[in-house]
C-alpha cells in the first residue's frame, strides 16, 4: 500500500511537472490534454476512452494514451454497445453527448465523465443537467484549465452542487459520493412477508423496523450509505394488501428505489429492475408427511395371496406324498383326505400331531418338511403382524402433481403461483386459490389436508417451527416444483445510482456469512416479533393404540375358526351313531351291575 503510494505520487508529481513546463512552454492543447487524462488513468484506471463530439478527437493524443478510444462523433449510437463499467466518457463540449438508447446509458451511468467547457458555460447548470439525468460522476476543465489549474467536479450532497478543485493538490477528482449520502431518503416498501422481511417496532424510537435476511440487508445498507428509510406506505391503498408483485411494479415505474422484498422475475422481458442474484434456492411444495396404514388394515395387508397361494401348494404336495407314501395307493387320494389331512393340517399350523408308528425315512423327510415351512410361515407372521402393529407401514410419498391428484390432499395456491402451474401445464381444477394474505394464514394452520408452495428458504423456518411439535407433519417434498431454481433478485429502479455499491454490499454480507446467519435467526426473530407462536399444530394422533375395533379381522378370523372347530366336533360326536349304542348298552349294564350290588 505505502509503495503503491509513493508510485501514485510519483506519477502526480511528475504529470504536475508536466503540466508546469507546459505552462511556460505553451506546448499546445492537446498534450496537456494527455496530462490530464494520464492522471485520470493514475488516480483509477479506465480501459475504455469514449469520447463524444469533434473537437477532442485528436488521433496522436489516443496513440499515445494506449487506451482503446470509441469516437461518437454524432453524439449518440443508437445500438446496445456493451461498454465495460471502467469506460472514462470525454465530452468535447457541454451537450455534445446526447445519447438516447436506454440501455447504453444504464452501462454508462457510473462512468467518469469529463467535460470540456467552452465559452460562458457554468459549472452548475452542467451538474444540474447531469443530476437530472442521474448521472453523479462528472468534472470539468474550461478550456485553458491549464493555466487556471482548475478542475470542477459535481457534488451531490452539499449546498453547492459542485466543487473547485486545483489540479495540482492531489485530491481525487471524483468521489464515490453515494457512499455517504448524508441523510439522502431511500424510496422504498417492504411486503412485510416473513422469512424474509420481519417487521418490528423498535422499542427506543418506536419506529417500525425489519429484520429477516432482506429486510437486514437492506436496513444495513440504508445504515452503511448513511441514508434514511422513506417508507412509501401512501402508496398503499386502503386496506389492500401490498404485494412483491406491486412493489416490483413500483420500482419498475421509477416510484420507488429498492423494495424490502423478492422480485417478480416470472414473465420479465428484461432484468433492468432487479438487482444481481441475492440468493437461490428451490421452490416446491411442503406436504403433509404420508398417513400410516390403520390399525384395522394391518391384517389384511400381511396376508398376500401370492404367499397364501404358495403354502396352500405345498400344503397339498406335502398331503398327496404323505397319504401315498402311507397308503402306497392312489385310491385313497380324495380331495376331502389331502385337503383336511389331519397331518398336515395340525403340522402347518405349528401344532402336534401324532407321527405313524411305522415310517420309513421318505416320511421322514416330509415331516421335517412339514416341520419346516411351519416354523417358517408362523414366525413370518407373527413377526409381521407384531413389527407392523408396533410401527404400521407408512404410504408411500408423493412424486408428481399426478400423485397429488389422485391423493387426498388439495393444492392450495396463492393467485400469483397460478402463472407457475399454468406454465407447467398443471391443471387448476382441485387447486384452491387464495390471495395473498389468506394464504400465508392457511399455510400457517399447518393443515393437513393440503400442499403448500414453499422456498427452501421459507420451508426453513416452518421446519424449525415443527420442531417444537410433538411430532413433524409437513416435509419438503422437492420431487415436483413450481421452479426447481428460484433466484430471489431485490426489485431496484432501473437508473439508481448506487446500484453498484448496493450490489457490492450484498456480495459482501453474504461473503462475511451474514446472510446465512440472517436465515438461521429468522424463526427466532419471527417469535421476537410476535409473528408466529409457539403452538403445538400436531394433531392428536387418533391411532396410537390398539383398539378392540382395530383387530376386527384377527377376531373374526378366529371366531370363524372355533365356529368351525366346534361344528366338526358335534359332527364327530354324532356321527358314529354305534359308539352310542355300544355307550348305552354299556351304561345299562353298569347300571344292572350296580343294582345288584347294592342289594
Ligand atoms: C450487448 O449485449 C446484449 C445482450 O446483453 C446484446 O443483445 C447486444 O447485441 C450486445 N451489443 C453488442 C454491440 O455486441
Ligand atoms: C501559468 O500561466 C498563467 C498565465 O498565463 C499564470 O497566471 C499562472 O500562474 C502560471 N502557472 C504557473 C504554475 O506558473
Ligand atoms: C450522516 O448524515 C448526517 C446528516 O443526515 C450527517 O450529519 C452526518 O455527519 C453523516 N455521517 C457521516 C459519517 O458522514
Ligand atoms: C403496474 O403499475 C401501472 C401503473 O403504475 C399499472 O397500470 C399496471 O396495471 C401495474 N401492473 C401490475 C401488474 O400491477
Ligand atoms: C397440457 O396438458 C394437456 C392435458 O392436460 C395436454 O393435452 C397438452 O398437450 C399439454 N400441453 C403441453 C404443451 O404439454
Ligand atoms: C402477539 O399477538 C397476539 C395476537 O396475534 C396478541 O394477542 C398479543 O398481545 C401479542 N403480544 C405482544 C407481546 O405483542
Amino acid at each position: 500500500m505505502v509503495w503503491l503510494i509513493i508510485i501514485l505520487f510519483c506519477l502526480g508529481n511528475s504529470s504536475s511537472q508536466i503540466l508546469d513546463v507546459t505552462n511556460n512552454s505553451h506546448l499546445d492543447f492537446d498534450y496537456r490534454l494527455f496530462g490530464l487524462l494520464q492522471r485520470l488513468q493514475v488516480e483509477k484506471s479506465y480501459d475504455t476512452l469514449l469520447v463524444y463530439g469533434e473537437d477532442c478527437a485528436i488521433p496522436s493524443l489516443f496513440e499515445r494514451l494506449q487506451v482503446p478510444a470509441v469516437l461518437v462523433s454524432s453524439g449518440s449510437t443508437n445500438f446496445d454497445w456493451n461498454f465495460s463499467s471502467l469506460t472514462l466518457i470525454l465530452s468535447c463540449n457541454f451537450q455534445d453527448e446526447r445519447e438516447e438508447n436506454y440501455r447504453t446509458l444504464m452501462k454508462l451511468q457510473t462512468s467518469r465523465r469529463l467535460i470540456l467547457l467552452k465559452g460562458h458555460i457554468k459549472p452548475e447548470s452542467v451538474c444540474d443537467f447531469y443530476s437530472k439525468k442521474e448521472q453523479h460522476n462528472v468534472a470539468m476543465v474550461k478550456e485553458n484549465f491549464y493555466q487556471l489549474e482548475v478542475v470542477y467536479s459535481c457534488r451531490l450532497f452539499q449546498d453547492q452542487n459542485y466543487e473547485k478543485l486545483n489540479l495540482f493538490d492531489g485530491k481525487s477528482i471524483y468521489k464515490d459520493q453515494f457512499r455517504n449520502m448524508h441523510g439522502a431518503p431511500i424510496r422504498t416498501l417492504s411486503d412485510k412477508e416473513p422469512p424474509r422481511t420481519i417487521p418490528y417496532i423498535d422499542s427506543k424510537t418506536g419506529e417500525e423496523k425489519f429484520k429477516g435476511y432482506v429486510g437486514m440487508l437492506i436496513s444495513q445498507f440504508v445504515k452503511k450509505v448513511n441514508a434514511t428509510m422513506q417508507i412509501r406506505e401512501d402508496l398503499i391503498k386502503d386496506d389492500e394488501e401490498v404485494s412483491f408483485v406491486d412493489i416490483t411494479n413500483f420500482t419498475s415505474n421509477d416510484i420507488l428505489d429498492i423494495g424490502i422484498c423478492e422480485a417478480r422475475t416470472l414473465e420479465m422481458s428484461n432484468y433492468d429492475a432487479i438487482s444481481y442474484p441475492y440468493l437461490m434456492s428451490s421452490y416446491c411444495f411442503m406436504a403433509p408427511l404420508p398417513d400410516s396404514l390403520p390399525f384395522s388394515d394391518v391384517y389384511m395387508a400381511i396376508v398376500a395371496p401370492s404367499i397364501l397361494i404358495m403354502f396352500l401348494i405345498i400344503f397339498c404336495i406335502c398331503s398327496v406324498l404323505i397319504i401315498y407314501i402311507q397308503e402306497r395307493s392312489y385310491r385313497s387320494l380324495t380331495i376331502r383326505s389331502v385337503l383336511m389331512n389331519d397331518i398336515c393340517l395340525r403340522g402347518f399350523l405349528a401344532q402336534p400331531f401324532p407321527f405313524p408308528r411305522q415310517y420309513n425315512r421318505k416320511l421322514k423327510l416330509i415331516f421335517m418338511l412339514v416341520c419346516f415351512s411351519s416354523l417358517i410361515s408362523t414366525t413370518m407372521y407373527t413377526a409381521y403382524l407384531q413389527a407392523f402393529l408396533w410401527g404400521p407401514p407408512i404410504e408411500p410419498r408423493l412424486t408428481s402433481f399426478d400423485d397429488v391428484k389422485k391423493s387426498r390432499y388439495t393444492m392450495a395456491i396463492n393467485i400469483y403461483e397460478r402463472e407457475f402451474l399454468e406454465a407447467l401445464n398443471v391443471s387448476l381444477e382441485d387447486v384452491e386459490i387464495y390471495d395473498y394474505g389468506k394464504f400465508s394464514k392457511l399455510r400457517s394452520t399447518f393443515n393437513t389436508n393440503y400442499l403448500f408452495p414453499v422456498t427452501a428458504l421459507q420451508w426453513f423456518t416452518i421446519n424449525e417451527e415443527q420442531k417444537l411439535f410433538k411430532y413433524k407433519i409437513f416435509y419438503y417434498c422437492d420431487a415436483f416444483c413450481l421452479n426447481q431454481f428460484d433466484i430471489l433478485s431485490i426489485p431496484l429502479r432501473r437508473h439508481l445510482p448506487y446500484r453498484d455499491i448496493f450490489e457490492e454490499h450484498m456480495l459482501l454480507q453474504k461473503e462475511f456469512g451474514l446472510t446465512k446467519y440472517w436465515i438461521d435467526q429468522s424463526y427466532r426473530d419471527m417469535i421476537r416479533a410476535n409473528l408466529t407462536t409457539f403452538k403445538d399444530f400436531s394433531p392428536l394422533l387418533e391411532n396410537d393404540y390398539i383398539e378392540v375395533h382395530n383387530l376386527y379381522w384377527v377376531f373374526t378370523m378366529y371366531f370363524v375358526g372355533m365356529g368351525m372347530g366346534l361344528c366338526f366336533f358335534i359332527l364327530e360326536i354324532l356321527r358314529p351313531l354305534r359308539y352310542w349304542r355300544n355307550c348305552k348298552i354299556k351304561c345299562e349294564y353298569c347300571y344292572a351291575f350296580l343294582k345288584n350290588f347294592a342289594k
